[in-house]
């Protein structure tokens, strides 16, 4: 039972088979034949990708991950060293690690007791203090809360502050048509497509900031090619980047808005079973429009122990989340539920039954 999509979905039948076909392509036709003869369903992945967010097919980079989209956009941006970086106190650990590795300095912005964006407090910061960028990860790996983008947008824009925003766990799942000036995210989450397989999406205002590593200039003969191709890299999991324009396409084919709101329902149905259940607290409000729940332990409960035996005994997929991916915002380890729309209400009384026999 796969309660875990937070950390890898299920691919669908349609995706395995065109990833399994690209494949077979390419080793009928040669790799970069057969990536030209799929070059028109690519660039209709890229505009559908690039609508979930707001932007233009032109606007997207095909990567290998959302990790490795922050690293080339940061890379590429080369800001003066020591340039700040606003974000929130729970971002994702491994971002701020790209940003510091990339000489710079993230800065916190200020949040409610949940991690919300205190839009009062970031506007003021923006006002007196601009950093150079804020980085907003729309919903957390360790916290199904989703943060107020579209008004951290509005407040970036009118203090003339470019906003990244970090959709690995927000595409597919909750609105991500907000108005920033860059976004990220990958596959396998809430999309449902192949691991392997991220996105960079950047407006042109963007795009002119950054430097490629091989751009046009290095060509004896200008490609003409669309502004965010420079940051893909040169070879790739073509056959991944196709499972992932197919579960796009079924994305927008099941509708992104009724997807949405069976999410949060089922977000909700997991609180309401999982609550107070031997003990385990979830931390999200009730009606949080998410499908992910995190559950505080009772004391002296190992999360990562009860985890692997809900796995070995019950057949259980969830996430045990350590404290490292968010150290400013969790006091300890929890225990991530993530129901997609091939999950059951019958797997939720399985998984608190299980909790608490
Ligand atoms: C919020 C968030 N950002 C970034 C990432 C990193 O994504 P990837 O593993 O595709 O690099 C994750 C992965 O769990 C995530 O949850």
């Amino acid at each position: 039972m796969h309660l875990d999509h937070a950390a890898c979905s299920r691919q669908s039948t349609a995706v395995l088979d065109a990833v399994a076909q690209h494949a077979r392509h390419e080793a009928e036709l040669g790799g970069y034949v057969a990536e030209q003869a799929a070059d028109g369903l690519l660039q209709q992945g890229r505009s559908v990708l690039a609508g979930l967010v707001g932007m233009a097919a032109a606007d997207v980079a095909f990567t290998e991950s959302a990790s490795a989209s922050v690293r080339t956009l940061v890379s590429r941006w080369r800001l003066a060293p020591g340039a700040r970086v606003g974000v929130l106190p729970g971002e994702y650990w491994q971002n701020v690690a790209a940003f510091t590795d990339a000489g710079l300095t993230p800065v916190v912005l200020p949040a409610d007791a949940l991690g919300r964006a205190d839009l009062a407090g970031v506007e003021r910061a923006l006002r007196d203090d601009p950093p150079a960028f804020v980085h907003l990860t729309l919903v957390a790996s360790h916290r199904g809360v989703v943060q107020p983008g579209r008004e951290v947008a509005a407040l970036c824009r009118a203090a003339g502050v470019p906003l990244v925003l970090d959709v690995a766990q927000a595409v597919g799942h909750v609105d991500c048509d907000l108005g920033a000036d860059a976004a990220y995210g990958t596959s396998r989450k809430w999309l449902a497509g192949p691991r392997g397989v991220g996105f960079l999406v950047l407006r042109p205002a963007v795009g002119t900031r950054l430097t490629p590593l091989v751009g046009p200039e290095l060509y004896d003969d200008r490609p003409a090619v669309d502004h965010a191709r420079w940051y893909e890299s040169h070879d790739a999991h073509v056959a991944g980047r196709i499972g992932l324009v197919v579960a796009v396409g079924e994305h927008l084919a099941a509708g992104p808005h009724r997807v949405r709101e069976r999410l949060a329902a089922l977000g909700r149905a997991t609180r309401e079973r999982l609550d107070g259940r031997g003990g385990w607290r979830v931390a999200e409000p009730l009606d949080e429009p998410t499908a992910i729940t995190t559950l505080r332990p009772p004391a002296d409960v190992d999360v990562r122990q009860v985890a692997a035996r809900l796995r070995a005994e019950h057949s259980l997929l969830t996430t045990a989340a350590g404290r490292e991916r968010a150290p400013r915002e969790l006091s300890g380890p929890v225990l991530r539920v993530s129901p997609h729309l091939d999950s059951t209400l019958e797997q939720l009384d399985v998984l608190a039954t299980a909790l608490a026999p």
